[in-house]
């Protein structure tokens, strides 16, 4: 049997397979940022095809300022706890597990999304997408955060989720106070790593009062900035990062890169050749030899082989997929059965406001 069906622990629970479904932005929530009848749908899906582990969309804690997206679910009150209740019911009926993430936009948002207020960030480094210089955050603000970041934690908890994953990637707002590149502050909270990572060890320590020592909290990390040159996240600080969040309790890590400014890191486009297949293993492997907790390796995973060789050798011990899940809910399936690859071109037309589904009509992608 492949290893990818073999069963692994994360924290305090376990899951049947290898197979993680990457959080996964959908543009499907109701207007009021509660779960919607498709987003059930489509998490019932993916469990009842043997998918070990689904990762939730990124829900923002903080209303508005924490908004990233039209139609991106919310986790800041306890109304939302309802809709997650149905999820986890759901997901659970089939055997899999499900784990909430938890995000912050900070810079990565525009104001349009936020009640025409300016967006928040560690520092004043204006975004060069969206052109926005956001306001630096206050220590109150901070404290808020820190706050809010925990509420959102005891509602996973309420609403039976197994755990939750805390977003530090992608260049949202803990990503921000992580980056060099980002956080220029002189407090408490920038300058050094040991300062730049502050905000994660209060997070958790607060997290933890309030969904007790016992409840998985995980971790998306980004390995980089993805822009290149001194003054962006090294390697170093990552592995620094990781084992410090080893050390408050963190139960799992996955490892991914990129932010808005580093246009097709995070999602590369045409991955189509087993060389441009895995592209944050090195980074992964780099974790995997720092921390004993499992390492959760997405970005890239295309054929059923490198998968394998990702868990064999050790690079990390489950595989995270998003694009290839939009086109086939039912991959788990078909690689069990007999499937060598996805389906999926990574053609990247699934980003689309529009709602989740697979745009690909053929031809050269765009
Ligand atoms: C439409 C779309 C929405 C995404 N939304 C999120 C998200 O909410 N949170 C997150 O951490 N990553 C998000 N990602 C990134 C994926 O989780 C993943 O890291 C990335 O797509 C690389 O994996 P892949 O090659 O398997 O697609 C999104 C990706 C896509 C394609």
């Amino acid at each position: 049997m492949s290893i990818l069906f073999t069963p692994i622990s994360i924290g305090n629970f376990t899951v049947k397979n290898r197979f993680v479904r990457s959080a996964t932005q959908d543009y499907l929530g109701n207007e009021d940022g509660s779960i919607s009848e498709a987003e059930l749908l489509l998490y019932s899906q993916l469990a009842q095809n043997d998918v070990g582990l689904i990762i939730s969309a990124h829900s923002y804690v903080q209303h508005p300022l924490g908004k990233a997206s039209i139609r991106q679910n919310g986790i800041y009150e306890d109304r939302f706890i309802a809709g997650y209740k149905q999820v986890t019911e759901t997901v659970h009926r089939y055997g899999a597990k499900f784990v909430l993430q938890i995000s912050h936009a900070g810079r990565q948002t525009t104001s349009d999304l936020i009640d025409h207020l300016t967006p928040v960030a560690p520092s004043a480094v204006t975004n060069g997408v969206t052109g926005i210089t956001p306001r630096e955050l206050s220590d109150a603000e901070i404290q808020q955060l820190i706050a809010d970041y925990a509420a959102a934690m005891r509602r996973a908890k309420d609403a039976n989720c197994d755990g939750v994953q805390v977003h530090i990637a992608h260049g949202y707002l803990l990503a921000q106070f992580l980056s060099p590149y980002t956080n220029k502050r002189t407090d408490m909270w920038g300058g050094s790593i040991e300062n730049r990572t502050r905000i994660f060890r209060e997070i958790i320590a607060a997290g933890r009062k309030q969904v007790g020592d016992q409840y998985p909290i995980l971790v998306k990390l980004n390995s980089t900035d993805g822009l290149v040159g001194s003054g962006y996240l090294s390697l170093e600080d990552v592995i620094y990062t990781a084992k410090l969040l080893e050390q408050c309790g963190v139960c799992a890590i996955e490892i991914s890169g990129g932010m808005h400014e580093a246009k097709g890191v995070m999602a590369q486009p045409g991955v189509n050749t087993p060389e441009k297949e895995a592209y944050f293993a090195k980074a992964s492997q780099a974790l995997k030899k720092a921390v004993a907790i499992p390492i959760i390796l997405v970005g890239g995973l295309r054929s059923l082989k490198i998968m394998e060789n990702v868990v064999a050798n050790g690079v990390a011990d489950m595989v995270s997929l998003s694009r290839p899940f939009i086109k086939e809910p039912d991959l788990v399936q078909h690689l069990q059965h007999g499937a060598k690859e996805v389906q999926c071109i990574s053609c990247n037309a699934c980003f689309n406001p529009a709602g989740l589904r697979c745009y690909y009509k053929g031809g050269t992608p765009s």
